[in-house]
């Protein structure tokens, strides 16, 4: 019956809150892998989450990806939130469709709030990206991006990620080598959630987390579950809303 899923799903969310050592999980039913109506209900419970917990005068960085896209798709128009949105970090080498840039425009937009974007081209030599960083506007950018009070973001396979954004052969198997098994604001890590590796660009750095107010995670499907364990070793995350593709999976591996 729906009463005894939902049961279920409950159970499942507290196991994983003591698993994997987060404070509130929220678990959807079905798998993302496989549907994209469940990454749909995802991006629909993160985004009424995230309305939810949301002040007047937050700042919100978010990152970018498929899943925080399908959350600033369904997030619903309702009361304006005054609130500011940002992109995390500088280019990544996602599509633009799915860029942090575009979706904190888009989140801004629908919830009526202001956002700022940060044009940071991909693979930028060092010296370029030390030159455009010195900008005094981008200077400004990156001062706010650094001072959000709430970030937003997904969460990905390492290799997956890899590939999408084109990175070279060498680091591939580097992160290979290095055992990387999660992604996330750049950042690549092994199982036991140490970072391996992290992607030259500018925005947060992994410490900001710890001056935040909430940090929210985003991710569903069963091949996830290896990411999410690792992210949730690497640093803080208040509130993670994922499916129960990926939630049995993680209790299947422990
Ligand atoms: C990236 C984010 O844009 O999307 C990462 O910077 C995240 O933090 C990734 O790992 C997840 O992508 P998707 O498409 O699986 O939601």
């Amino acid at each position: 019956s729906v009463l005894a899923t939902m049961e279920g799903r409950t159970e499942l969310a507290l196991t994983l809150e003591k698993v994997l050592g987060i404070p509130r999980v929220v678990v959807v039913v079905g798998d993302s892998d496989g549907e994209q109506w469940v990454k749909d209900t995802l991006g629909f419970q993160a985004a009424n989450e995230l309305r939810n917990l949301l002040c007047e005068g937050d700042v919100v960085a978010v990152t970018g990806g498929s899943t925080m896209a399908t959350v600033a798709k369904m997030m619903p128009q309702g009361k304006a939130l005054p609130v500011r949105v940002v992109p995390a970090r500088g280019g990544l080498g996602e599509s633009t469709s799915i860029q942090a840039n575009t979706i904190a425009e888009q989140l801004a937009t629908v919830m009526g709030g202001s956002y700022s974007v940060l044009h940071v081209p991909d693979r930028l030599s060092e010296e370029t990206l030390k030159r455009l960083t010195d900008e005094p506007m981008v200077q400004e950018r990156l001062a706010e991006i650094r001072q959000a009070t709430v970030v937003v973001h997904g969460i990905g396979g390492a290799l997956q990620m890899a590939e999408r954004r084109a990175l070279s052969h060498d680091e591939y198997l580097m992160l290979e080598e290095q055992g990387a098994v999660a992604e996330a604001f750049g950042y690549y890590f092994n199982q036991q959630g140490q970072t391996v590796h992290s992607m030259t660009t500018v925005g947060l750095k992994l410490a900001d987390l710890n001056r935040m107010r909430f940090v929210m995670g985003v991710a569903g499907g069963t091949s996830k579950a290896p990411a999410i364990a690792s992210v949730a070793k690497a640093y803080r995350i208040d509130l993670l809303v994922t499916d129960e593709g990926a939630a049995r999976a993680i209790l299947n591996h422990v």
